[in-house]
């Protein structure tokens, strides 16, 4: 049966995570890929060269040219589905960041921005989008999907792309996309660890620890109204509290901007 991908072996000892990843060279949407397929064990990883309708946050479509990206989902189940849902997105940041910054040179600028982007040198380099199917009242599974640019020259971030960039661009060299994917995994093992020893609270730490626009004036854009205020933390829940100086404001979803003062 022609199962479309390749199984490449990572090579890697993980104990959350299976070291036989699918790789295709073009599928629609990895997260749409491992959210229908039931045959697949939690800790499984897709990766793909290709999609050719890859998922972004609020239905957006999320683009990338061949073989340029990291595109990659990881679905979870059982004892993961027993965790706040809103942990994964701050957890799989966490895991772009740490693996990333590993093998970054120092005269770049990596921060997390809520609730799941990474921005390299104030531009958007990875977007997270976390996906769950559920039965009832129940997560039968959950899937992240990461999308992280590596390698796409300048000129693919066009007009409607232009607060996005690619490792490459702001490196000017071109990486190895397998390397970054290893370092990302393993983090994300490991943090995955850390979730089920100590809790939620110690991934918001971690994720607060790397976001550099926390204690500042933000604007938060809930698709309903724009809110300003100055950015106080993060819940146990993973919402955003927000001091609008006549008290705090919790907002679970949205497009978060730095007010320059
Ligand atoms: C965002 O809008 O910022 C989230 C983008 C998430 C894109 C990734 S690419 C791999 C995975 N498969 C998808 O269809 N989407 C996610």
């Amino acid at each position: 049966m022609d199962t479309g991908y390749t199984i490449v072996d990572l090579a890697m000892d993980m104990r959350n995570l299976q070291r036989a990843l699918l790789h295709f060279s073009e599928i629609d949407s990895t997260n749409r890929f491992l959210l229908d397929e039931n045959d697949y064990s939690g800790g499984t990883v897709v990766l793909a060269d290709y999609q050719s309708a890859g998922r972004g946050r609020f239905g957006r479509i999320w683009q990338s040219s061949p073989g340029d990206a990291l595109l990659f989902s990881i679905v979870l189940k059982e004892k993961f589905c027993d965790f706040s849902l809103s942990v994964y997105p701050l957890l799989s940041a966490v895991a772009v960041f740490n693996g990333l910054n590993s093998v970054l040179p120092e005269s770049t600028r990596l921060t997390v921005k809520w609730p799941n982007d990474l921005l390299l040198n104030g531009k958007k380099v990875c977007g997270i989008l976390a996906q769950s199917r559920m039965k009832g009242s129940k997560c039968e599974k959950l899937v992240v999907g990461i999308g992280l640019n590596v390698n796409q020259p300048p000129e693919f971030f066009r007009k409607d792309l232009k607060n996005a960039t690619s490792v490459f661009q702001e490196t000017g060299k071109l990486w190895n996309r397998f390397e970054i994917l290893k370092r990302v995994l393993e983090e994300m093992d490991l943090l995955l660890n850390i979730l089920q020893d100590s809790g939620e609270c110690s991934i918001i730490q971690m994720w607060q620890r790397a976001c550099d626009s926390m204690g500042r004036k933000i604007a938060i854009d809930d698709g309903r109204k724009i809110v300003e205020g100055i950015f106080t933390g993060i819940a146990e829940d993973g919402a955003l509290q927000l001091n609008t100086g006549s008290g705090t404001h919790i907002f679970y979803a949205g497009d978060v901007t730095v007010v320059k003062e």
